[in-house]
């Protein structure tokens, strides 16, 4: 009778779970809406279709990532958190704290990302030694982008030092071109600063100042130094920089409206997907100093109920580390692969540059964190380093002013 009973429960159980079952299931949430982001997300759901799923886009805009931050909050405090989210930094293991994250180290285990994924960029992805989020690439931050026609026709070479770059940016004034294009937005200037912070100071001194927040560091006249080249290139700016976002700003360079600007490798996504070719049609090279800023994108699974949701996230984490998948995306994306075992052949120059930077700064102690994209540090410490950049970048701030607010906001932000 017993035996009957439970036959009959399980039957039941069975039937109606396969009959639930509509295969993988995943709502993404994301923030690659520009032209060369899109073309990139776009790679992970024609994968994620032709396994069987169901992609259910969730893109947030926003450059940076800030309102997709805001709203994945307001939805895991609803109770209804996405089963999929573009998260990456010490911000995964915040999430993992609140304890809202899936553990998908089956799929980690079954797909041996350890042998294939550098150290430091595994130790991202842990979360109290399982494995809480699947990286997509490594995106480098300090690069400086320039048209290259209009650097040609103004006898100007990619700027090597902030010296060289002021008295290009002066020439290219005097021309009447605008020098840098910028979009007046915190992120884009805490962005322009942690660049100016490694050349001005060197790795030792970024490490000191935006990874181990010394106050020493962030007081001394190295950063009152940083400051000052900040002052310096907000005169390269045009008058209508405030609010714009960074792929137009990319765009001016790409149309000839200004020569440069200085942003991470996903502006190369953007030259890209509008058939410009690096080394003719624009031009890259490191921002001034040694050194490489990391910043590496990835996806963090949320627990979620549901056999649908759970398959959609297992194939998605399988997917996003798979060798196909990061030789797609990043060469649509303007990065390099996570993975240490993808062929470069078909990436560009520019990528070549970062691969082999990567590996000379990885060996030489000065591979670091970007802090503006949320990998050096917690959300409240990056934000409140970034209040006071962005605040000096848009008054007339002076940098003595700047550096003590800084070692003030740093202090109060714990
Ligand atoms: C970065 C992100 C990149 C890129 C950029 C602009 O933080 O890592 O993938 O999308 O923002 O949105």
């Amino acid at each position: 009778m017993k035996f009957t009973a439970f036959a009959a429960v399980s039957a039941l159980a069975i039937t109606s779970a396969s009959a639930a079952f509509a295969g993988p299931e995943a709502e993404v949430l994301h923030y690659w809406t520009s032209g060369g982001e899109a073309k990139s997300v776009a790679v992970l759901q024609q994968e994620f279709a032709a396994k069987g799923g169901t992609w259910t886009d969730m893109p947030v805009a926003g450059g940076g990532g800030d309102a997709a931050m805001t709203a994945l909050r307001a939805r895991v405090l609803s109770g209804n958190a996405p089963t999929a989210v573009q998260l990456k930094g010490p911000a995964i293991q915040e999430w993992y704290e609140e304890g809202v994250l899936a553990d998908i180290s089956s799929v980690a285990e079954a797909s041996g990302w350890a042998a294939v994924l550098p150290e430091s960029i595994a130790n991202h992805m842990k979360c109290e030694g399982s494995w809480c989020a699947a990286p997509v690439n490594v995106h480098r931050v300090d690069w400086i982008w320039a048209n290259a026609e209009l650097l040609a026709a103004n006898g100007i070479e990619m700027p090597t030092t902030w010296d060289e770059f002021n008295a290009a940016a002066e020439k290219l004034a005097a021309a009447g071109i605008t020098p840098l294009a910028h979009g007046g937005q915190a992120w884009q200037d805490a962005t322009v600063f942690e660049a100016v912070v490694l050349g001005v100071g060197g790795a030792e001194f970024f490490q000191q100042a935006l990874v181990d927040l010394d106050t020493d560091a962030l007081t001394s006249d190295t950063m009152v130094q940083a400051f000052d080249q900040m002052r310096t290139l907000r005169g390269y700016v045009d008058g209508n920089f405030s609010g714009r976002d960074w792929n137009l700003a990319t765009a001016m360079v790409m149309n000839g409206e200004a020569a440069f600007q200085i942003m991470g490798d996903w502006a190369k996504g953007e030259f890209l997907a509008a058939g410009k070719v690096p080394g003719e049609d624009f031009l890259c090279a490191s921002t001034p100093g040694d050194g490489f800023l990391y910043n590496v994108d990835s996806f963090a699974m949320f627990d979620v109920a549901g056999a649908d949701k759970k398959a959609g996230q297992d194939l998605l984490a399988e997917l996003i580390v798979g060798q196909n998948f990061q030789k797609v995306f990043n060469l649509n994306k303007g990065s390099i692969p996570a993975r240490v075992d993808v062929a470069l052949d078909e990436f560009d120059s520019c990528a070549h540059l970062s691969a082999a930077d990567m590996t000379s700064s990885s060996e030489g102690g000065t591979l670091l964190p970007s802090y503006a994209h949320g990998m050096a540090l917690r959300g409240a410490q990056a934000g409140a380093i970034t209040d006071v950049v962005t605040a000096h970048f848009n008054s007339d701030m002076s940098s003595a002013e700047a550096v003590q607010m800084l070692a003030d906001a740093v202090a109060n932000s714990y």
